[in-house]
């Protein structure tokens, strides 16, 4: 893993833009893992806009979603897959059958797990991965204490990521359990970028960096990756002296 730091929120998602831009080039085809959340969005709208002005074809890419929260319907603001159809699918016109996400209400969410695992593997894997970091060092819905040989896989919401989410919903909702893409799947990703932005995760960044690899925080494990990029803002390498704890 390597890690970037740059000046700011706009500096950090122009450069991760870039990144995917130049994946996208480099294998049309790519299949993209994208997490929602504050921390991409930015990226995803620069990368929307340098795919049109540019007019870099994106139709050959695949996009599958990182996570969904179960229970939330995909019409509410705040699930993960309105997200991605919001600032990814509908503004580059994404065909429906290059597209894969989790359903939050469908009849079986092992169906769901299934469809995932089958999928990524008949790709060969994933090409691209974009992941932020929670509070509690969980990438995707790989909450602390997850098997780095999980693969998709249906979990229960660490009291922390409950609380936190909120954030993304304008009604309070019960949030209990969610659907992730596994942290195995995350690891064989060939590029990968992590991101974090803002104070508020100064501390995450330090725990990431400064402890013992470990599954009790999963984000830690990124560090084995051997590709990997973590983009971080100045205001979230705070506590890092000189680039490292
Ligand atoms: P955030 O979420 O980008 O909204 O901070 C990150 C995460 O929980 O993975």
């Amino acid at each position: 893993m390597n890690l970037d730091i740059f000046e700011n929120y706009a500096e950090l998602s122009d450069k991760a833009s870039d990144r995917m831009i130049r994946q996208l080039i480099d294998n049309p085809f790519s299949l993209f893992c994208l997490a929602t959340g504050d921390t991409p969005r930015l990226t995803y709208e620069m990368f929307v806009d340098k795919v049109k002005t540019r007019g870099i074809d994106s139709s050959g890419m695949f996009l599958i979603g990182l996570d969904e929260w179960i229970g939330v319907r995909p019409q509410t603001s705040g699930a993960c897959c309105r997200y991605l159809r919001e600032c990814i699918i509908g503004p580059l016109s994404l065909d429906d059958s290059r597209v894969l996400l989790f359903d939050g209400v469908a009849v079986s969410e092992l169906n769901e797990c299934s469809k995932m695992n089958a999928l990524i593997e008949e790709k060969g894997g994933i090409d691209f991965t974009v992941a932020g970091i929670g509070m509690n060092g969980h990438i995707g819905f790989n909450e602390p204490g997850t098997s780095p040989n999980a693969v998709a896989h249906v979990t229960v919401l660490d009291e922390l990521t409950r609380r936190v989410g909120q954030k993304y919903f304008s009604d309070m909702v019960r949030l209990m359990t969610g659907i992730t893409v596994g942290l195995k799947q995350v690891m064989e990703s060939r590029q990968l970028i992590v991101m974090a932005n803002g104070e508020r995760k100064a501390p995450v960044i330090k725990r990431m960096l400064g402890e013992k690899i470990n599954e009790r925080f999963p984000a830690s494990l990124i560090r084995n990756h051997p590709t990997a990029m973590l983009m971080i803002d100045r205001e979230a390498a705070r506590l890092l002296e000189n680039g490292v704890v």
